[in-house]
C-alpha cells in the first residue's frame, strides 16, 4: 500500500488489486495489534489531523473514523452541515484550499459525487470519500474484511448477490468483489439498476479478473449459487420524499429466510447499516449467517488502514 501515499481515496476502481489487498491486510493487522495492546497502540499518526466534512448524517463513518484516528494518535475534527461556511458562504474550492493548510487529510460525505471530486481537485492533501450519491468505498473495505474473517483471506471463486436498490453501496461492492475474484449477481427492480457507467467498468474489471457479472430483476435468480447475500436501505439519504413510491417498487425484494435458503449452504448476509425492516427481516438480520455487526466494527480497522496508507505510515 506504499503507492497510496499522498493519494486520494475516491472509489474502489481507482485502487489496483494489490492496493486493495494491501489495505485489507493492514486493516487485519490493526485489529490484531489493537486486540493485543489495547489503546496502547503505536501512534503512527501522532501530530496529524483530519477535517471531516459531513453534509449528511452518519453514525458508523463518523464514530469509526474519529475513534480510529484517536487510536493512531492523530486528531479528527467533525464538521457538520451547520458548523462551517461551506455551502452557505464558501465554495468547495476555497474550503479545499484552506483546509489543506491545516490538516494532513480531509474526509468528506457529500450529496453529489462531483462535490468530492472538486474537493480532491483543489485539495493539497489526500481526500477520503466518506459517501457520495455514487460511491461508498470505505464500506466496501469493511465488507470485504468481514468476508475474509468468515471465509479466509482468499475470496476468489465466491459469488456475491445483491438484492435491492442499485445504489452507491452496491457500486463499490461490485467493483471490489470482482477485484477480489468474486462473481457478482445483482437483482434490482426495473428503473433501479446500478449506474450504467460504473456497471461497464465493473464488467471490464470482471473480465480482467476472470469472473462474471449478472444483472436481473428476479431476486431468486440473483441469490442462486451465492455465498454472500447483500442489501441496503431502499431509501437512501436525500431520497426521503420517494419513500412511499419506493416501498411499492421494491415490494418482493425483501431478504428473508426463504430467499436466504435459495443461496448456497453457509451463505452469509451483509448490510452496511442503518437498516430498516422492509429490506431484511429480523430473522435474517439477527441470524448466525448475518455478519452485519463485525462488518460495522470493521469500518474502524479499514479506515485506519486508509489514513495510515495515505500518510505513508504503514511500516
Ligand atoms: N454504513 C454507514 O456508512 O453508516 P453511517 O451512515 O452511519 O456512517
Ligand atoms: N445507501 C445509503 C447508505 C448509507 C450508509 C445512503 O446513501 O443513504
Amino acid at each position: 500500500v506504499k503507492s497510496l501515499e499522498g493519494k486520494h481515496f475516491m472509489s474502489i476502481d481507482k485502487l489496483s488489486n494489490d492496493e486493495l489487498d494491501g489495505l485489507l491486510q493492514l486493516a487485519h493487522h490493526f485489529k490484531e495489534v489493537y486486540a493485543e495492546k489495547g489503546p496502547h497502540l503505536p501512534k503512527p499518526l501522532h501530530g496529524h489531523s483530519m477535517s471531516m466534512i459531513f453534509q449528511k448524517r452518519s453514525t458508523r463513518t463518523r464514530v469509526s473514523t474519529e475513534t480510529g484516528m484517536a487510536l493512531l494518535g492523530g486528531h479528527a475534527l467533525f464538521l457538520g452541515p451547520s458548523d462551517i461556511q461551506l455551502g452557505v458562504n464558501e465554495s468547495m474550492k476555497d474550503t479545499a484550499l484552506v483546509l489543506s493548510r491545516f490538516n494532513s487529510l480531509v474526509l468528506a460525505r457529500v450529496h453529489g459525487h462531483k462535490d468530492v471530486v472538486e474537493l480532491a481537485e483543489y485539495s493539497q492533501v489526500p481526500i477520503i470519500n466518506a459517501l457520495s450519491d455514487l460511491h461508498h468505498p470505505l464500506q466496501t473495505l469493511a465488507d470485504l474484511m468481514a468476508l475474509q474473517q468468515r471465509f479466509g483471506m482468499d475470496l476468489s471463486g465466491k459469488t456475491v448477490a445483491w438484492v435491492g436498490d442499485g445504489n452507491n453501496v452496491l457500486h463499490d461492492l461490485m467493483l471490489g468483489s470482482v477485484k477480489m475474484g468474486m462473481n457478482v449477481q445483482i437483482a434490482t427492480p426495473n428503473g433501479f439498476e446500478p449506474d450504467a457507467e460504473i456497471l461497464a467498468i465493473t464488467k471490464t474489471l470482471a473480465e480482467e479478473n476472470g469472473v462474471s457479472v449478472m444483472t436481473t430483476t428476479i431476486a431468486d435468480d440473483a441469490v442462486k449459487g451465492a455465498d454472500v447475500v447483500v442489501t441496503d436501505t431502499w431509501v437512501s439519504m436525500g431520497q426521503e420524499e420517494e419513500y412511499a413510491q419506493r416501498m411499492k417498487e421494491f415490494d418482493g425484494y425483501q431478504v428473508n429466510s426463504e430467499l436466504m435458503a435459495k443461496a448456497n449452504d453457509g451463505a452469509v448476509f451483509l448490510h452496511c447499516l442503518p437498516r430498516h425492516p422492509e429490506e431484511v427481516t429480523d430473522e435474517v438480520f439477527y441470524s448466525d449467517a448475518s455478519l452485519v455487526f463485525p462488518e460495522a466494527e470493521n469500518r474502524m480497522w479499514t479506515v485506519m488502514a486508509v489514513m495510515a496508507a495515505q500518510l505513508g505510515r504503514v511500516e
